[in-house]
This record gives structure tokens, sequence and C-alpha cells, in this order.
């Protein structure tokens, strides 16, 4: 059987990795300045991750929902904690897409109301109402065609407000930063409006920080840079360092009941160590604020270099923005300086490495980026 070839590939098997660096099936090194994809916080294979998953699993891997998991209710505790937002509620699920689906579906059973806003380059994930709500024409099928979905410009509070006064919106989903729109921020002013006009109109405030959350921004959320508390947050890439997970972080003004929502796998024995391991780390590692200061290193240094457009970003989630294509240097910088970035359309590289990246790291990082730059 063949593999269903979507994914164009770079001609590289990563094999291991440590920290903030993976090594290929050649034994050749890189620095990761890409965390595949925004989803290692803590590093490759920290030893306490490590240890958490081998005891769980040699105890149990799985059962299902229908018993108790207590780790539910101790990854709940913790990310209450941790996050700000003890007085709202948890929903497991395995990934990004389905968080968001999760939520847009709460949002609608709450109010009953079947429009949805989102913003034009946003993308919120590949399942029905996720993909519809992502402004990518490319990847919504004939079959997400149903919503009803207007996407608006980013802070336009004006744009957002002449919607809402139409009627039947009920939720409005924004990204806390937009990763594949290309590190696009909204103002802080602009979150403020929209929470004002959500709570005006009675739609529901979706904050997906899928890419943005969990400590990325130096912030446990981006959005908590604004001072705000959306409806429904969603979470998934760094929640378990790279183990499938997602979740819905619910305002208590939502209720319950048996069979709303579920899921098989959702809140499994091993996701639930993984990502109770997660929060360990970045609390014993303080793992939020090293996000904090090396990325306000690493966006004075890149201000400092030739021939970039624009950096955009918070912490460890940096978009360095180029006039022509990256391609040649992305190309350069992983073939011939052996570091992975990751792009958003053809002029912007992303840094999202782990967590821990370390200033030293983030010094090498740029000693080699200044070697590509044209
Ligand atoms: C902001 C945002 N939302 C949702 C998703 C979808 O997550 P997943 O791929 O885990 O379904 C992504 C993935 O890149 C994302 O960046």
């Amino acid at each position: 059987m063949k593999l269903f070839d979507v994914y164009p590939l770079f001609d590289i098997e990563i094999v291991k990795g440590k920290g903030c660096h993976v090594w290929d099936t050649n034994g050749t090194e890189y620095l990761d300045l890409y965390g595949g994809h925004a989803v290692i916080s803590v590093g490759h294979s920290h030893p306490t991750y490590v240890k958490a998953i081998s005891d769980q699993v040699s105890k149990l891997g799985f059962y299902s929902n229908s018993v108790i998991n207590s780790l539910q209710q101790k990854l709940a505790d913790r990310l209450g904690k941790a996050s700000g937002y003890d007085d709202y509620a948890l929903f497991l699920i395995n990934s990004g897409a389905e968080a968001n689906e999760n939520a847009l579906k709460l949002a609608s059973f709450h109010n009953g109301k079947k429009r949805v806003l989102a913003f034009q380059h946003s993308f919120h994930g590949r399942t029905s109402a996720a993909v519809r709500v992502t402004d990518n024409p490319r990847i919504i099928a004939p079959v997400n065609e149903g919503l009803d979905v207007t996407y608006l410009p980013l802070n336009d509070p004006f744009a957002v407000e002449a919607e809402l006064r139409k009627g039947g919106v009920s939720s409005v989903i924004i990204e806390g930063i937009q990763g594949v729109g290309g590190i696009q921020l909204p103002t802080d002013e602009f979150m403020r409006d929209l929470r004002t006009l959500c709570t005006k109109y009675e739609a529901v405030l979706i904050l997906d920080e899928i890419q943005s959350g969990y400590g990325r921004s130096g912030k446990f959320f981006a959005h908590q840079y604004a001072g705000i508390r959306p409806d429904i947050i969603t979470v998934a890439k760094g929640i378990a360092n790279g183990f499938p997970m997602g979740a819905v972080l619910i305002s208590p003004m939502f209720k319950p009941s048996y069979g709303m929502l579920g899921t098989t796998f959702g809140g499994n024995h091993l996701a639930c160590a993984a990502a109770i391991a997660v929060l360990d780390i970045m609390e014993s590692e303080h793992l939020v604020d090293n996000a904090k200061q090396v990325g306000d290193y690493l966006i004075r240094e890149l201000l400092e270099l030739p021939g970039i457009k624009e950096i955009r970003g918070r912490g460890l989630m940096i978009g360095i923005e180029f006039e022509d294509s990256i391609k040649e240097i992305r190309s350069r910088l992983l073939f011939d300086e052996k570091v992975f970035t990751g792009v958003a359309g053809m002029h912007t590289i992303r840094l999202l490495p782990p967590l821990c990246l370390t200033m030293d790291e983030a010094a090498e990082f740029i000693a080699r980026f200044k070697r590509v730059l044209p």
C-alpha cells in the first residue's frame, strides 16, 4: 500500500531528539526552531516526560470514558491553575481541529444560533466546521460548505459590529495570534472590543490558542496580553508535547448534559500522563517566562538585521517577513546551516521552537541565520 500523497516532504528522516535538537538517519544534528510545527513545548525527549509516559503505559494505556479516569481531573486542576482559568471546565479530545469543532458546536447548542464570524487569513483545522471557518477555499470541500460563515478583516471592530448587528451570530472565532496566516497579531484593543461586542450581541467568543497558547507567546495564552476572558478557549499542539491531544476550556455559563459532547480516545490515560508531565516541566523550568525572555532577545536581534521587511510576534512565535520569496533562505537554513524553521506563505519564515530554547541556542540561530541572508 502507498501513502496518500498529501505532504510535500523534505528528503530528511528525523529519528532522534533532545531538547531543541534533532538528528536524522545519517546522524546529522539540527537546531530545531520549528518544534515539529509548534508542538514540542518542553523539548524533545525530556526525561520527566519520557518517564511519565513510560510509567503510565506500563500500568494502563487506555480505558474508556465510561469509567472514572482521575488523571483527567488532575490535569484539569493543574491546567486551571497554570492558565488562570480554574473556574472553567475542561473537555478533552485529540487534536486542534476537534477542539474547534466542539467549541463551535457548544456555542451553537448554547445559544441556538447558526452563523459564525471568522477572520481573513484564519486557520482553524480541517474537520467539517473547523475547516469552514478557515479562510482558505482550497481546503473547503463542498460537504463543508453548509455552515454560514463570514470572514472579516482583523483589527476592524466596526466590520465585526456591522455583522453582529444583522443577527443570528452564534460565535466569533479568532486565533490568539494568527499562525498559518503569517504571525499576524490582533491588537489588544481589538481583542477588548471583540469581548465587549460578543457580550453585547450574545455571541460566544472562541479563542483559538492552539498555536499561540500554552506559554508560546510569553503568557500562558496570547489573549491574556489584552486582559480579556473569552467564553471558550481551544488548545492542542504543545499541550502534550507531541502526544496527540486537544482541549476545550469552557466558561461556567455553559451547562453540560450527558451525551452533548463525546469521544472515544479523548482524555485517555497516556495523553493525560503526557499533559500533566508537560505542566510539571513548564512550571519547574519556568518555560512561560523563558519563552518571553528568549523571544524578546530573538526579536531584538532580528530587528538589527538588514534586508528584512517586518518582524512580528510575541514570545517564541515569531514571523520574519521578506519582500522576496523565502524559499532559498529556508532551504539554505535547513541544508547548509542545519536549522529547522517553519513558513507561512511565500514570504514569511515562522519560528516556533520548543519553549526551552536557551539564550545560547537563540544566539546560535541568529549567527546561522545571518549567514543565509541575501
Ligand atoms: C491556530 C490553529 N488552529 C487549529 C489547528 C488545527 O490543529 P490540528 O492540526 O491539531 O487539528 C492549527 C494547526 O496548525 C492551528 O495552528
